[in-house]
């Protein structure tokens, strides 16, 4: 695992020493580096206004415009298109995750795919909200309304997800999930569970929007 390390960026002969095996960290558990610094929350406040306000202008957008068929057909592409990106990369990173809980993966496998994995996900989002806003979503719909704040939800969540992520990221190599505090250990579960729960929300209320639409020719 001291490879996961000099790969991310350590100078040779800086690495750390080999981790320990995983079931022999000492009791008790690790807490990690604490909750965020007074900097770090004001930059989770600011990019919490960001997307609500992003979220916002997608929806006002997407209510009051209506581009038409043409440009209806190449924003569901786009959609479509993001869809993959954002959501692929977000599976992905929530399987190696929970390898890890399974002590299949090193904790800093995790940190080289969530480096590479944020650019997808967060360019996948804002290009869902783009192409959602030419969609013309139908905001008096109940689904739409549940889809619409699974979004909002997800996209907050995720801002404490990496936040999170960060802090565990600076965990020694080799180190397991039971080995964690139990408040770094809830945080994590809880922000993993309503992600995956509000990313399925969207795509499948999404698909069942799409499927009617065409059902019933609206
Ligand atoms: C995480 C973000 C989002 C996800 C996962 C998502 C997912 C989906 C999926 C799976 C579809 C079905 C595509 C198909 O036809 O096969 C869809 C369609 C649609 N989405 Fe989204 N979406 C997201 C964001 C948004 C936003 C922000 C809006 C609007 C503001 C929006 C509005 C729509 C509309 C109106 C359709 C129906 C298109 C149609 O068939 O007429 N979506 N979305």
């Amino acid at each position: 695992m001291t490879a996961a390390v000099t790969d991310a960026g350590s100078p040779p002969g800086t690495e750390a020493p080999d981790p320990p095996n995983g079931t022999e960290l000492p009791e008790p558990s690790i807490s990690g580096p604490g909750r965020p610094t007074g900097n770090a929350a004001l930059k989770l406040v600011l990019l919490g206004v960001v997307c609500s306000a992003a979220w916002l202008a997608s929806v006002l957008i997407g209510g009051f415009l209506d581009p038409g068929p043409e440009i209806h057909r190449v924003a569901l592409a786009a959609h479509i298109l993001a869809l993959v990106l954002a959501f692929g990369a977000i599976l992905v990173l929530d399987w190696v995750g929970l390898l890890w809980l399974l002590g299949r993966r090193d904790v800093h496998d995790t940190r080289r795919l969530d480096s590479a994995a944020q650019p997808l996900i967060w360019g996948g989002l804002a290009i869902l909200l783009i192409s959602g806003a030419l969609l013309h979503p139908e905001l008096s719909s109940p689904p739409t309304q549940i889809k619409l704040v699974s979004i909002l939800v997800l996209m907050l969540n995720g801002l404490v997800l990496t936040q999170t992520m960060k802090q565990l990221h600076q965990l020694p190599p080799g180190t397991l999930f039971t080995a964690m505090a139990a408040g770094l250990r809830a945080r994590l579960l809880v922000a993993l569970c309503l992600s995956q729960t509000c990313w399925w929300t969207s795509v499948l209320v999404g698909l069942l929007n799409s499927t009617l639409r065409r059902w019933t020719g609206a």
